[in-house]
């Protein structure tokens, strides 16, 4: 994984045919945390739909989730295996919400996968030498990549016990708390400053609380590390026409969600602001 010197892929090409949404079932519901599950679709239906193309998709990148009569909003995909797709849904607003309350056997709209998601994965740092480091509902994005890295060190930080994700699914990742109430308390950015001090790692992919992303891009730059974070902005079309995913000149839609720590740091607002719905400027939480 290098920044500067390796082509980086292009931006996904979407037509409107492909920017149709295919109606799922949902094949199963999965509690993951107190406030968050995980729909599981049947993609038996999906085959030769041109609005969802999971063939090439790469972890990181997202789908374009339609509740009829609702709202459509942006998931990464968390889980990708034979004949489903899964999206790791955080309950926080009322779209959360009713895809919280989905069940088995309801329909929902998905059209993607779109975006830059990780590249160059395993290249540079082969095995344990590369870290992913995850906070909050970032788990999500992560989860696929760290199914194609499986002796990358993870390292999971949540607000306590009952937010973390996927600690079955991944048994050996590195926990933080920040009540202390399971693994270690503090961030997950103290494991990469010790693992910086160690010569422990050599590539590092993130997602989760953007002032955690920028600590960790600030840290690796200064280590000279190569790093890609997959950021988070507000999105209405996911294919790069209506701009309101703008971040400092970039569309995070088709030129992210996933970038480098060289790109972000020519971003000066990554880690301080973003727009919320209406456009207007809010500081990153
Ligand atoms: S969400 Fe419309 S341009 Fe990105």
């Amino acid at each position: 994984m290098t920044e500067n010197h390796v082509a980086q892929p292009p931006p996904a090409a979407v037509s409107p045919q492909t920017a149709l949404p295919v109606m799922l079932e949902i094949a199963e519901v999965r509690r993951e945390n107190a406030t968050a599950k995980t729909l599981l679709i049947s993609l038996e239906s999906a085959e030769d739909q041109p609005g969802l193309i999971l063939e090439t998709f790469t972890p990181g990148q997202f789908v374009m989730v339609w509740v009829p009569r609702m709202d459509e909003k942006p998931y990464a995909l968390s889980y990708l295996e034979e004949g489903r797709a899964g999206i790791t849904v955080h309950r926080r607003g009322p779209f959360s919400k009713r895809l919280c309350e989905m069940r088995a056997g309801e329909r929902i709209g998905l059209r993607g996968a779109y975006g830059r998601g990780f590249w160059d994965v395993g290249e540079r740092a082969p095995g344990a030498s590369a870290a992913i480091i995850g906070g909050g509902c970032g788990m999500a994005v992560l989860a696929p990549l760290a199914e194609r890295l499986p002796e990358a060190t993870l390292v999971q930080g949540a607000r306590s016990a009952d937010g973390l994700f996927f600690t079955d699914r991944f048994p050996g990742q590195v926990i933080f708390t920040d009540d202390g109430s399971a693994g270690r308390h503090g961030l997950p950015t103290e494991w990469l400053v010790e693992a910086v001090a160690d010569g422990a790692v050599e590539a590092v992919y993130t997602c989760g609380p953007e002032p955690m992303m920028a600590r960790v891009v600030e840290l690796c730059r200064g280590a000279g590390l190569p790093c890609q974070a997959s950021i988070e902005r507000y999105m209405k079309c996911g294919i790069g026409v209506c701009g309101q995913c703008d971040c400092d000149g970039r569309r995070v839609c088709v030129e992210g969600p996933v970038f480098s720590g060289e790109e972000l740091a020519r971003m000066p607002s990554f880690g301080r602001r973003r727009r919320d719905k209406t456009g207007r400027q809010i500081p990153v939480e």
